[in-house]
């Protein structure tokens, strides 16, 4: 497991405003240091990672340094104290709201053992309120994005998804790298005790510079939407001949509240036997951590593979927001 401060340091790029608009969305803690945050109606300056409401985009300017955004006349903010040095940022920074901190936080054991009986294991309540409306609302600023799928022209269902573009929301990104440490233990089981060779390393990073090795090279977090009638035919997501087996999905927005319908569904294909399908309570902010492919069931004569495919059920009101992580990319 990587730590929390390892996670901070990996190398993330905010030369850009829209990668530096990207992690303020995000509240990334990792672009603290590389850049400020000046909101004009209000005079203040933050860091990108400040807990306090989000401020429109149009009233930002970014700053490459905390003197900069007070020779223009800004004052720090009274939440995230801007104007303190860096080792109480980084005192702050370790608090259990950083995500992979909040990640390590996890009762791994049980979450482990439900992913291994039932094919998908529930992490509880793991992102924020905040969190989960910022993601949600930035489902519709286009520079995040490398491309956007209408579902009903391909028959995968109806609603749509985004995948992002690199680099990933802090959040996202951090949240990918904390996931995977965690699971990669039981994906190498499952490789062990289903008698096949590959092996996935320790680190997202080494992973992914495999898959990019091997020409998977495009991002493949993603953010859901469903409207009022929309559905997601079972499928599987497989982008290439490298997969991680194992993958993560979280609600964004509140079953009976901003929505009605839309449950989470997995299908279990049994070999020589019908099919059993399991509907997935979630609530708002909470990860279903599921298999992607296969999964091995310990039978009588040893252990045999079942095949997955997950979809969502129709919508009857309301919408509806996913935050998808795959860890393997795309060819
Ligand atoms: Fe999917």
């Amino acid at each position: 497991m990587e730590s929390a401060r390892e996670i901070e340091e990996t190398a993330e790029d905010f030369s850009s405003d829209t990668a530096r608009w990207a992690a303020v969305q995000a509240g990334s803690a990792a672009a603290e240091g590389h850049f400020w945050t000046a909101v004009r109606t209000t005079g203040i300056y933050c860091q990108p990672s400040c807990p306090a409401r989000l401020p429109h985009r149009a009233n930002i300017t970014f700053y490459d340094s905390r003197e900069a955004a007070e020779r223009a006349g800004f004052r720090p903010c009274k939440r995230c104290r801007p104007d303190q040095g860096p080792d109480a940022r980084r005192q702050r920074a370790r608090r259990p709201h950083r995500i992979g901190e909040r990640v390590a936080a996890l009762d791994w054991e049980r979450i482990t053992a439900e992913i291994d009986d039932r094919g998908y294991g529930l992490t509880g309540p793991l992102l924020t309120e905040a969190e989960c409306r910022e993601l949600a609302a930035v489902y519709d600023d286009d520079a995040l994005y490398r491309s956007t799928v209408v579902m009903k022209r391909h028959g995968f269902g109806s609603g749509e998804y985004r995948y992002f573009r690199y680099p990933l929301p802090g959040l996202v990104e951090d949240l990918r790298q904390a996931a995977y440490s965690r699971i990669v233990p039981l994906a190498n089981r499952w490789m062990e005790v289903t008698g096949q060779a590959q092996r996935y390393p320790e680190q997202l990073a080494d992973f992914l510079a495999a898959c990019h090795a091997a020409g998977q090279e495009r991002p493949t977090p993603l953010l859901l939407r469903y409207g009022t009638g929309d559905y997601n035919c079972l499928h599987q997501d497989l982008y290439g001949d490298l997969a991680f087996p194992l993958q993560l999905a979280v609600l964004l927005d509140r079953p009976g509240m901003d929505f009605e319908g839309g449950e989470f569904v997995l299908t279990e294909q049994r070999p020589r036997m019908q099919s059993r399908a399991e509907v997935v309570p979630l609530v708002r902010g909470e990860a279903v951590i599921f298999a992607v492919n296969e999964r091995p069931v310990q039978g009588g004569r040893g252990p045999y593979r079942v095949k997955l495919r997950h979809g969502v059920s129709r919508l009857r009101c309301g919408r509806r927001h996913t935050l998808g992580i795959i860890f393997h990319d795309a060819a």
